[in-house]
Parts: structure tokens; sequence; C-alpha cells
């Protein structure tokens, strides 16, 4: 039987910090109502002509495929998530294959916004699984501070996100013990519009950029932050429990849950449902806010970094986000 499992990892951040500070002096907002509803204190924005999409998923990417041992030439596919590509089409990860000269080797764009990282772990662990490829480099990006809108009017949203990037390369295995146990995917429609950036949409009947003359908004992310974190908060431990359910676990079986890095009150509040003690549970929205696909691969490569991830170590990685999706991956490290 092949399965997957993980041997490369690395994320990237661009250097230019914000801080709740500065946000406090171009909005009406402040560090305290950011810090007490999010758990966030600054987050990272690319710098225009230096970071994109793609050049931070490259350079990730970069670093999780010298950790694994290989060269790009190794890598025989390539599944890239993000909501904010650097075009609207084709996706950044065409763009991150010609920057690591991996010419030829198919790419696979994902966007299932939060639940992106996990939608991609699944996917190349099903392409390995199936016997169609061995090595498979899986990529999340996000350059989100150019989607915000730094007002009044956007400040709801703006102070939650940043910019950054994360990759794993993915490979075959006979072993039985050290793989991807399983993943769980899930997703619900009704709920499309509570968390949604409507332009450039095809919904309308001409050119939207004629409507921006009316209404310039179209562009910005729109989230009803109340029945996103209803959701959340029911989700995330549904998914986690389904993943120890159909393996035979219980929640004290995990060594280190990555749960995409929402809101720190999510986490909290999950790990309370899960009843884990404050160092099974890995978040660092402190210093980075959401970065949506690219958070739990950033946050997975901060806890392998510092230790927090060994080998032997049950992972468990979940998420939950705009479409609504949500989902789980179950890694015996
Ligand atoms: N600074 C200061 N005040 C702000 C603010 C900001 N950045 N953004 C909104 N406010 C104000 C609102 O205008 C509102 O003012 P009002 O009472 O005078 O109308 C007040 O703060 C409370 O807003 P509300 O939306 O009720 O706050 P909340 O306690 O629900 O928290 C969220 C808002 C967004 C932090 C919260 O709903 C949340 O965490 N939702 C989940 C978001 C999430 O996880 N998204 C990612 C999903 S992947």
């Amino acid at each position: 039987m092949t399965y997957s499992k993980i041997i490369g990892i690395g994320h990237f951040v661009p250097e230019r910090v914000i801080t709740n500070e500065y946000l406090e002096s171009i909005m009406d907002t402040t560090d305290t109502w950011i810090t007490e509803r999010t758990g966030i204190k600054e987050r990272h924005y690319a710098t225009y002509g230096k970071d994109t999409n793609a050049s931070m998923g490259t350079e990730a990417a970069k670093i999780a495929i010298e950790r694994a041992g290989l060269t790009p030439q190794d890598i025989d596919f390539i599944v890239y998530a993000t909501i904010t590509p650097d075009y609207y089409f084709p996706g950044s990860g065409f763009i991150m294959q010609r920057e690591l000269g991996m010419k030829g080797i198919g790419v696979l764009d994902i966007r299932d916004q939060c639940s992106g990282f996990i939608y991609a772990i699944s996917t190349a662990d099903q392409f390995i699984k199936s016997g169609m490829y061995k090595n498979i480099l899986v990529v999340g990006s996000e350059l989100q501070s150019t989607f915000l809108n730094h007002t009044n009017e956007g400040r709801g949203v703006a102070v939650i996100f940043g910019d950054g990037a994360g990759a794993v390369v993915m490979q075959a295995t006979d072993n039985e013990e050290h793989r991807v146990i399983s993943t769980h995917l899930h997703a619900d429609g009704t709920y499309a519009e509570d968390l949604y950036v409507k332009d450039p949409g095809s919904s309308r009947p001409k050119r939207f950029y004629d409507d921006l003359v009316d209404d310039n908004t179209t562009g910005d992310v729109f989230m009803n932050g109340s029945v996103v974190f209803k959701h959340a908060i029911v989700r995330f431990p549904e998914v986690i429990k389904e993943a120890l359910n159909a393996n035979g676990f219980k929640p004290e079986d995990i060594d280190l849950l990555v749960p995409h890095q929402a809101n720190l009150r999510i986490s909290e509040y999950v790990r309370q449902q899960m009843g884990l003690p404050e160092d099974k549970v890995f978040n660092n929205i402190q210093k980075y806010g959401n970065t949506t696909a690219a958070s739990i691969p950033i946050a997975l490569c901060e806890a392998w970094e510092s230790g927090r991830v060994k080998e032997g170590d049950l992972v468990c990685l979940a998420a939950f986000g705009s479409g609504f999706t949500w989902g789980s991956a179950l890694i015996r490290w």
C-alpha cells in the first residue's frame, strides 16, 4: 500500500511588519480592540515591487524542497492554494513553477480560502496514494494586504489579515507508521456570501469595472464576523473529532493541534472544547494575523522548527473558512 508523508517544510513572510499601533494611526481602531477580539498584535505586509504571491510561494517552496533533500527537478506535481493570485488568471502556481525551473510538470490551483491548504494536502495525498505521482510540492500563499480597505469602512476586516507563504513536500512511502493517516473535507455553500469578495466576478451583465464608478467597494472583503465565528467554533471541533473517530483515536492522543489561524479566541474555544492543554495547540496569529491558505503551513513550519513536532507525533491540522469550507488532516509525523 502506498501512502504519503511530509518530508520537507518551509515558510516565508515579507519583512514589513505592520503593528496594531500603526493601524491605529491610519484608521479608527485600537490595539486593545484588535488584541481582545482576535489576539493579533502584528502582521507582515508585502512590499510592492519586491514581494508577490508567487515570489513568497517560491521562497517557501525552496526551503521545503531543500529540507526534503530534493531539487526542484525531483518534483512531479504542484498543488498551489491561494485566493489572492498575482493575476486573475493564470494562478500563481504557474509563475512559481517557472521561477523554480520546473517547466513541464502539472500545476493544480486550489482556491478553498482558509481551508485551501487542507484541500491541497488531501489532493496531493490522493495523487500519491493512487500511484500517479511520487513527489508533490504543496504551497499555500497569500498576498492579502492589497485587497484590504484600510479606511474606517474596512476596519472590521483589515486588522485581521496578513501576507505570507508556507510549503511542504509530500512523498510516496510504504511505511504504515509515518504518513498522512486521513483527510476530511467539507463545505456548505449556503453561507457563500457571509465571507466573500464579489469582484472581479462575472455575476453582472457588464464589465465590473464600469460599475466601480458607482460603487468602489465590491472588490473588498465582506465578512459577516459573528456568523463566521458561530460556525467556526462548531465546525472546528466537529472535523477534528471526525478525524480522530475515523482512526480510533481520542483527543488525548493528539500531540499537537495546528488550527488555521483565524482568530485566537476561536483557537482557544476549540482547545477547550477538545479538552486539550495549552501546550498541545500551536498558535502564531499574534505575529502574522490570518494568512488564509498560508496560515497552516506557516504555523506547522514554525512548530516543526521549534521542536514542537517530533518523529512519531500525532499531528492534527484543521481549518474553517469562506465557502463555508472546513476540513482536517491527521498525520503521524
Ligand atoms: N477597531 C475598532 N472597532 C471596530 C473595529 C476595529 N478594527 N472593527 C469593528 N469595530 C466596531 C464595530 O463597528 C462595532 O461598533 P458598534 O458596536 O458601535 O457598531 C463594534 O466594534 C463591535 O463589532 P462587532 O462586529 O460586533 O465585534 P465582534 O465582537 O463580533 O468582533 C470579529 C468582530 C470580526 C473580531 C468577530 O466577529 C470574529 O472574530 N469573527 C470571526 C472572524 C474570523 O475568524 N474570520 C476569519 C475566518 S477564516
